[in-house]
């Protein structure tokens, strides 16, 4: 029998499907045009396709599995396919948060297969920010970590009936950046962040920073479908797309790192994420429909694609890596112009 968190975390899973065709009806990269380089004067076999995120935190290609799941016997079978697929294609993936993990230890099997899959590669481990130094190195150790995210995740505990309600995270995050000794990256589940947000972390001592926008998995969308005692769907809409949240760091870059992630689902959004200051991207929502609706065969199939199109779009935007495309130009269109310019963000 399992626990409620551990319910929940199937419920997730099942809904982040079930909603997701819903939620992808907006594509916000369409937003953000880039200029065509008729004389790219390089060759694909140019690219190195790395990037570089903090010391010793080198990733092999700059897009990775983002963070999703553990804690259930089915979080298991998905963790053990992402991971096995993360090492075949030499893809970072971070796991689900480890907080059921803590919780209840029986679930660590669940998380660790991560590990035993994927023994050489870069694995990233996740918990709330408002979690002790303990429990920090405790999740880092259970998973031999290269890397922790932390959450930022106030809108879907609160659309949560059984969610957290006080939301005092910033001096924790502090505590955390200080005494770890991994990299710590803080990180949005889909709903954004703002310029000041993102000012408010670096003063914290935060060094890398995902942005994690909407316009992919709505956890808004999955609590309401969840609970049904009040109506959230007016949520559908919160927060700030991937693109409006990587234009909100974008004076930022030079002090902290950026990470995009949220409704990332081709080669050219992770092209278009870089040219907005990314300087690598997360996927979660995207794979696991492909996983769940298709199989695993098909996300590989998806992974060996993806790595096949992103050298070649480098190469014809003339770039020879991932951080070089900030310098590449480009146009915003509709919306997400005018939010520009409002924001005073161009
Ligand atoms: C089923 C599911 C579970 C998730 N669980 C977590 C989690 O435990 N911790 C976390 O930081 N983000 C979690 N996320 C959020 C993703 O890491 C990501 O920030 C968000 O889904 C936006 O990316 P996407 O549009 O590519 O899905 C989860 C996403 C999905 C789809």
């Amino acid at each position: 029998m399992e626990s409620q968190q551990a319910h929940r975390k199937d419920e997730h899973l099942s809904l982040a499907t079930a909603t997701y065709q819903r939620a992808h009806a907006h594509h916000y990269f369409d937003q953000v045009r880039l200029i065509h380089n008729a004389l790219p004067e390089m060759a694909v076999k140019d690219v190195d396709h790395r990037v570089q995120l903090a010391a010793g935190l080198q990733l092999e290609w700059p897009f990775y599995l983002e963070a999703m799941t553990g804690g259930s016997n089915q979080a298991t079978k998905i963790n053990r396919t992402l991971a096995r697929l993360a090492s075949k294609h030499h893809l970072a993936m971070a796991t689900g948060s480890l907080s059921v993990a803590l919780k209840e230890p029986a679930t660590r099997p669940s998380f660790t297969v991560v590990r035993e899959e994927s023994p050489a590669g870069i694995v990233i481990a996740n918990l709330g920010a408002d979690a002790s130094l303990d429990k920090a190195r405790d999740a880092i150790r259970i998973l031999n970590a290269d890397a922790l995210e932390l959450h930022l995740n106030a809108a879907q505990e609160l659309v949560m009936p059984e969610g957290d309600r006080d939301f005092h995270w910033l001096a924790n995050i502090a505590h955390l950046v200080d005494e770890l000794d991994v990299p710590v990256i803080v990180k949005e589940v889909g709903f954004g962040m703002s310029r000041s947000t993102i000012n408010q972390l670096q003063a914290a001592g935060v060094k890398l920073i995902n942005v994690s926008g909407r316009g992919g998995t709505n956890f808004a969308m999955i609590e309401d479908r969840r609970n049904h005692q009040i109506d959230l769907t007016d949520l559908a809409d919160w927060g700030q797309t991937t693109p409006e949240a990587l234009l909100e760091a974008r004076k930022s870059r030079s002090r902290a790192t950026i990470v995009a992630s949220g409704g990332i689902t081709s080669p050219l959004d992770v092209i278009k994420a870089g040219v907005l200051g990314a300087q690598a991207v997360g996927v979660a929502g995207y794979f696991l429909n492909i996983l769940i609706r298709d199989g695993a065969a098909a996300l590989d199939q998806a992974l060996t694609d993806w790595q096949t199109e992103i050298p070649r779009l480098l190469t014809l935007l003339g770039c020879r890596n991932f951080t070089e495309l900030q310098q590449t130009p480009f146009v915003l269109t509709g919306d997400l112009y005018s939010y520009a310019q409002q924001r005073h963000l161009i």
